[in-house]
């Protein structure tokens, strides 16, 4: 299904703008990418070349196919050009008052008829919407990392938007390649709400020294089939993210299954957000990564 929103804008250029600006282009739409500023946007768009370099060596992609792809993407500075944009899709840092922040001013260009889109990871779309020009035009899309390889998009609708919206980004979803499940606003939609319990409990398993970092990971590796274990994964999607992540959960729904497990607390503390830094569960320093405890 090809979806009509072809000209995107994404903020936030990092792990996850990054990838769904890759994503975007791949399938031919023109993508907008910004950040706090122009070099963090040019840093991302340096991150996408190097990623579609690895692809080229391993014979995934054809040179001319990752220079087009790329050329689809441009860095800019400011939110002026996205008066253009079919689509805008924040994938800013998981903090509510920034994301408030970025919907109030990407707002202000948001053309008529345009949707604007978070990919937030469990933040209340409901809640956010008051703070974008039309609650009817604004969604949740979450992406999961990496981006250009799962096949998945959750689609989460808040109480005041249009069933048009929801069914534009559907469509445009698809039109990535992805299967979407349509998840209704509550926290941690569906993905989050079981994922992050289970890495919290992975760290509690941890903390209480019933196995260690690299029995932990096997035994869900091997033991479930998953293809990384859960401190591996919490590496991969940042310390910071997943505290982030468990403490939505905790608050909005007060419930003391979702605590923190204090030891996640403490890495983060410590600066150790997982691969991002060089440290997490593992210390990414050398050849292979070593358990850090
Ligand atoms: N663009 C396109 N393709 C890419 C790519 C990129 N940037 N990076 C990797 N790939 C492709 C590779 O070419 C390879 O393709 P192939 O299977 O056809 O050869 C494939 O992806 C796998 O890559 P690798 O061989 O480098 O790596 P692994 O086989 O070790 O797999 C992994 C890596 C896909 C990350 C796998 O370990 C995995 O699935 N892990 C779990 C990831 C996961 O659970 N993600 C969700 C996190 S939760 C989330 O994102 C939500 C948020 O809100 C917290």
């Amino acid at each position: 299904m090809t979806s009509p929103m072809r000209n995107i804008a994404v903020i936030g250029a990092g792990q996850m703008g990054t990838g769904i600006a890759q994503t975007c282009a791949a399938q031919g739409m023109t993508v907008m990418l910004t950040d706090v500023d122009l070099p963090r946007a040019e840093a991302g768009k340096a991150a996408i070349g190097k990623a579609l370099a690895k692809l080229m060596g391993r014979g995934k992609i054809e040179a001319d196919e990752a220079e087009k792809l790329l050329a689809r993407i441009t860095p800019v500075a400011d939110y002026a050009p996205f008066a253009e944009a079919d689509l805008i899709i924040e994938a800013a840092t998981e903090r509510e008052e920034i994301k408030n922040a970025i919907f109030e001013k990407a707002g202000q260009v948001l053309a008529t008829g345009a949707i604007m889109a978070s990919n937030t990871s469990s933040i209340p779309i409901t809640r956010m919407a008051n703070h974008s020009p039309d609650p009817a035009r604004f969604i949740g899309l979450h992406f999961f990392n990496p981006v250009p390889v799962m096949g998945l998009i959750e689609v989460i609708p808040g109480l005041a938007t249009a069933k048009e919206t929801t069914d534009a980004v559907t469509a445009f979803a698809r039109g990535l390649g992805k299967e979407v499940v349509l998840s209704q606003d509550e926290p941690g939609f569906v993905v989050n709400r079981i994922l992050l319990p289970m890495i919290n409990e992975a760290v509690f398993v941890l903390g209480q020294s019933t196995a260690g970092i690299e029995d932990i990971d096997k035994g869900c590796r091997l033991g479930l089939n998953h293809p990384m274990g859960p401190l591996q994964l919490a590496d991969f999607v940042g310390l910071d993210t997943c505290l982030d992540i468990i403490n939505v959960l905790y608050t909005t729904t007060r419930d003391s299954k979702y605590r923190p497990a204090p030891l996640l607390v403490k890495y983060v503390e410590a600066g150790w957000l997982g691969r991002k830094t060089g440290r997490g569960f593992y210390d990414y320093s050398g050849e292979v990564p070593v358990p850090t405890r």
